[in-house]
C-alpha cells in the first residue's frame, strides 16, 4: 500500500517538477576548538563550535537539507559530529560516527557534512569520537514543520531546554580512570547545565545562586505571557545522568518524543535519559505576578549534584524576583516504579507521519547488559561481547568489501537461556572485538534488551539504548527475564511509540522493532558517554553494496582503508 503511494507521489514529482518548492539550504561554516568557559561558574576547557558553547543552534524545515563544514581546530586530536535523530537516508558517510561511518576528521583537516532533516522534531547534535560529548561538543537541531504544514497542536511560543551533565575533571582525566587497573569511576557530576548554564553547588537557602547577570553560567530565565500555550522543547546530552524535569505550579502536557508525534498525556515532572528528546505544553494560567522555578534533578542513581534552576517569568514581574516556595524536588531517585509508569503512558499519535509496525519480525537478536572483566580492566559487554572499534570505518570496509578491516565473525544473537540476570556474572571475563550484525535489508527485525545485575550484588542500571539510522517501536517493557512466547504476549502493536532511543530498566528487558530499510552501517549504543567508551555497543549494518558517493576521507583511514584507497589511485 505504502509503496503503492509512494510510487504515485513519485509519478505526481515527474510531471509536475515546477510546482515543487527547492529545498531551503542551511549553511554553516564550524570550527571546533579547545577554548575556556564557565559553564557552572567555574573555569575549565570546554569544547566550543565558533567560540560558543553550547554550539549554535539549527534550526531548519521538514525537508531542507543543512550542510555544515566542519573544520578540526584541536590541535591534537581528531574530531566527529553526530547529528542524533537525523536518519541520514542516502547519506550514511554523514552520520558522524568515528570508525563507524566515517574516519575521524583529523586536526587542520574539514569535513562536510550535508544531509536532508526530513522530519519535524526536537533533535541535537554531539560529537561522537571518545568521549568528546562530555567535554561539551554538543548543540540543539531544531525541524519545524514544511511550510504549508502544521503540528497537531497549538501553542503561542517555544523554547529550548538542552540539558547536560558536567565534571570539573577533565575527559582526558575521566578516561584514562576508565581504563585504569584498578578502575577509576568518573562519579556523579559536578553539576546539571540548562543550555549550558548552571551553578555549581549554588544554595538557594544561602543565597549563593545568581538569577540575573551576565556571566557565561547565569541562567536563561523563560519570559512568558500570561494565558499562552507554550512549546518546551527538552533534550538530554547528559553524559551520565537520567533526570527529571518540573516546572513549579504547572503540569506538562507530553506531545512529542524523540521527533515523533505521541497522544498527549498531562505530567507533573518529565523523566527524560540521555539521548531523548521530548516537546511539552505548558499553559501560563498561574498567578502572573509571580514568578516559578523549572527544576532539573538527578535520577535513577543516588544523586550528588545540585539540581539545575531556571525561571519560569511571567512578563509583569521582575526576572529577579525569585519565588517564595521552594524549586519541585525531583522524585525520590529510585522510584523505577513512576519512571516505568511514565514510559508506558508513551503511545503513539495516529495518522500523523505513523504507520503501526509489521505484525511479524523476520529475525530476533537478544542482547543481555553486563558488566565484565577484561585483562583486569572493567568493561560493559553485549553477550559477552565489549565493542572496540576498527581503525578503517565499517561503512568503507563494508562497501567495498575490504575484509581485512574488522572481525569477520558476527557476535551472538543471544546469551545462555540459563543465564541469571539477578547475580554477577559468574563468569567475569568478556571478550573484546569488532564483529558486526548484518541485516537482510528491508527485514523486520526485533531486539530484546535484557538488563541484569552489574559486577556488584544487588545493583542493576538504568541503560538507555540509541539507534542510529532509524527510528523504532518500543514493544513493550517487562521486569526480569524476557520469556520468549510469553512475554511477547503483551506487547502493544497496536500503537506503539516511535523513537530512536529507549532505556531498559534495572533488572529488565525491552523489545524493540524496527525495519532495516536504512543502507549504511549503524551504530546501536547505550548513551551513557562512560558505558559506550567501556564497550557498551553493537554494529547493525543493511544494504551497504546499494550505498554510493561515500567520500573518500570517510574511508582512508586505518591500513586497510589507505592500502585500498592507493590501489584505486594506482
Ligand atoms: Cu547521541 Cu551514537 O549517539
Ligand atoms: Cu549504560
Amino acid at each position: 500500500m505504502s509503496v503503492l503511494v509512494a510510487g504515485f507521489i513519485l509519478a505526481l514529482l515527474a510531471v509536475t517538477p515546477l510546482a515543487l518548492a527547492r529545498p531551503d539550504v542551511h549553511r554553516f561554516k564550524w570550527e571546533v576548538e579547545y577554548q575556556f568557559w564557565s559553564p557552572d561558574c567555574q573555569e575549565r576547557p570546554v569544547i566550543a563550535i565558533n567560540g560558543r558553547f553550547p554550539g549554535p543552534t539549527i534550526r531548519a524545515k521538514a525537508g531542507d537539507i543543512v550542510h555544515v563544514d566542519l573544520t578540526n581546530k584541536l590541535n591534537t586530536e581528531g574530531v566527529v559530529i553526530h547529528w542524533h535523530g537525523i536518519r541520514q537516508m542516502g547519506t550514511p558517510w554523514a552520520d558522524g560516527t568515528a570508525a563507524i561511518s566515517q574516519c575521524a576528521i583529523n586536526p587542520g583537516e574539514s569535513f562536510a557534512y550535508r544531509f536532508v532533516v526530513d522530519k519535524p522534531g526536537t533533535y541535537f547534535y554531539h560529537g561522537h569520537y571518545g568521549m568528546q560529548r562530555s567535554a561539551g561538543l554538543y548543540g540543539a537541531l531544531i525541524v519545524d514543520v514544511a511550510n504549508g504544514k502544521s503540528e497537531p497542536f497549538h501553542y503561542d511560543g517555544e523554547f529550548d531546554l538542552l540539558l547536560s551533565d558536567w565534571w570539573h575533571k577533565s575527559v582526558h582525566e575521566q578516561e584514562i580512570g576508565l581504563s585504569s587497573i584498578p578502575f577509576r569511576w568518573i562519579n556523579e557530576p559536578n553539576s546539571l547545565l540548562i543550555n549550558g548554564r548552571g551553578q555549581y553547588g549554588c544554595s538557594l537557602a544561602a543565597g549563593t545562586c545568581k538569577f540575573n547577570g551576565t556571566e557565561q553560567c547565569a541562567p536563561r530565565v523563560l519570559r512568558v505571557f500570561p494565558n499562552k500555550t507554550y512549546r518546551l522543547r527538552i533534550a538530554s546530552t547528559t553524559a551520565l545522568a537520567s533526570l527529571s524535569v518540573a516546572v513549579a505550579n504547572h503540569k506538562m502536557t507530553v506531545v512529542e518524543a524523540d521527533g515523533n508525534y505521541v497522544q498527549p498525556f498531562e505530567v507533573e515532572n518529565l523523566y527524560i535519559y540521555s539521548g531523548e528528546s521530548y516537546s511539552v505544553l505548558i499553559t501560563t494560567d498561574q498567578d502572573p505576578t509571580k514568578n516559578y522555578w523549572i527544576s532539573v534533578g538527578v535520577v535513577g542513581r543516588e544523586p550528588n549534584t545540585t539540581q539545575a534552576l531556571t525561571l519560569l517569568n511571567y512578563v509583569s514581574v521582575r526576572a529577579a524576583v525569585l519565588p517564595a516556595s521552594p524549586p519541585p524536588a525531583a522524585p525520590r531517585w529510585n522510584d523505577y516504579t513512576s519512571m516505568r509508569a511514565f514510559a508506558r503512558k508513551i503511545h503513539a499519535l495516529p495518522h500523523y507521519s505513523y504507520a503501526p509496525p509489521p505484525a511479524r519480525f523476520h529475525r530476533r537478536i537478544a542482547l543481555l547488559n553486563t558488566q565484565n572483566k577484561y585483562n583486569g580492566q572493567t568493561k560493559w559487554a553485549i553477550n559477552n561481547v565489549s565493542l572496540s572499534l576498527p581503525t578503517t570505518p565499517y561503512l568503507g570496509s563494508l562497501r567495498y568489501n575490504l575484509r581485512e578491516a574488522f572481525d569477520a565473525t558476527p557476535p551472538p544473537e543471544g546469551f545462555p537461556f540459563d543465564y541469571d540476570i539477578m547475580v554477577p556474572a559468574s563468569k567475569t571475563e568478556c571478550t573484546v572485538n569488532n564483529g558486526i550484525y548484518l541485516l537482510q535489508l528491508n527485514t523486520t527485525i526485533d531486539v530484546v534488551l535484557q538488563n541484569a545485575n552489574t559486577l556488584s550484588a544487588n545493583t542493576s542500571e538504568i541503560h538507555p539504548w540509541h539507534l542510529h539510522g532509524h527510528d523504532f517501536w518500543v514493544l513493550g517493557y517487562g521486569d526480569g527475564k524476557f520469556v520468549e512466547g510469553v512475554s511477547d504476549r503483551k506487547f502493544n502493536l497496536k500503537n506503539p511509540p516511535l523513537r530512536n532511543t529507549v532505556v531498559i530498566f534495572p533488572y529488565g528487558w525491552t523489545v524493540l522493532r524496527f525495519v532495516a530499510d536504512n543502507p549504511g552501517a549503524w551504530a546501536f549504543h547505550c548513551h551513557i558517554e562512560p558505558h559506550l567508551h567501556m564497550g557498551m555497543g553493537v554494529v547493525l549494518a543493511e544494504g551497504v553494496e546499494r550505498v554510493r558517493g561515500i567520500p573518500n576521507e570517510a574511508l582512508k583511514c586505518g591500513l586497510t582503508g589507505k592500502m585500498f584507497m592507493d590501489s584505486k589511485r594506482g
